[in-house]
């Protein structure tokens, strides 16, 4: 899996925002709302990858809320901390690390959030128990953990036609403007077998978050949770 993140292709974020038509921004800023809704004091983007959720949560918090970023491709942070200096925002403490073993204390943060990689850290991952301990450890009592990523639309025809987009559009155009062929089929089937919201809902209730809550967007091919320890 980190392996799959190690090269960046060129045009990464360009290409992300043409195969989801920009929605992926538009549903980094619904997370970036809900995570700030309760006023923390600490925030952390997991699994930054070039960013976007921690430099839009800097943008929009009030200058004393602490955020931090974490990631295990040091060539995605080097992209994040170029893209932010280059948009003058600073004050991201990115870091790299492992979101199954993170460097940071019990209780650390007030609000978690994740964008477009919780299906990675989940999809039949043997680790993923792992990955829900550590997000709870590092989040205080009472702290939110919000995720936005794809899911399964509940009307069947949506479904087909969100299924089919996958594969015909997303896969083969993401691998051929990439060259990251492997890369873009593994989203694209890990992205049409990914839990409903109910499977997934259960998974969080089970991994010991309480509060869980969803919203579908667009028709539900992707959902943001949002959770309370
Ligand atoms: C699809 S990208 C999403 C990036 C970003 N969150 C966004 O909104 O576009 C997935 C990111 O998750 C990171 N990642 C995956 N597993 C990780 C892990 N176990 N620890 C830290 N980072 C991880 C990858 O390196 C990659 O940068």
């Amino acid at each position: 899996m980190q392996k799959m993140f190690m090269s960046v292709p060129p045009r990464y974020d360009l290409l992300n925002r043409i195969l989801t038509l920009r929605f992926d921004e538009r549903w980094r800023k619904k997370a970036t709302r809900q995570l700030l809704d309760n006023r923390p004091k600490r925030l952390l983007d997991l699994c930054t990858g070039t960013g976007d959720l921690a430099l839009r949560l800097r943008k929009n918090a009030p200058v004393e809320t602490e955020v931090y970023a974490l990631d295990f491709s040091q060539p995605m942070l080097e992209i994040a901390r170029e893209k932010a200096a280059r948009r003058n925002i600073s004050g991201v403490d990115f870091r790299f690390g492992d979101a199954a073993d993170m460097p940071y204390e019990d209780g650390f943060f007030d609000g978690l959030g994740i964008a477009y990689a919780f299906r990675n850290r989940t999809y039949k991952d043997p680790d993923a128990h792992k990955f829900f301990a550590e997000i709870r450890r590092v989040l205080r009592k009472g702290g939110q953990f919000v995720a936005v990523e794809t899911s399964q639309p509940d009307n069947p025809l949506i479904r087909k036609l969100y299924h089919a987009q996958m594969r015909y559009i997303t896969a083969p155009v993401g691998g051929l403007l990439t060259g990251e062929k492997e890369a873009y089929k593994y989203l694209a089937y890990s992205a049409s077998d990914f839990y409903t919201p109910e499977e997934m809902k259960k998974i969080l209730l089970t991994a010991g978050f309480a509060k869980v809550d969803y919203q579908q967007l667009l028709g539900g091919v992707a959902v943001l949770w949002t959770c309370t320890k």
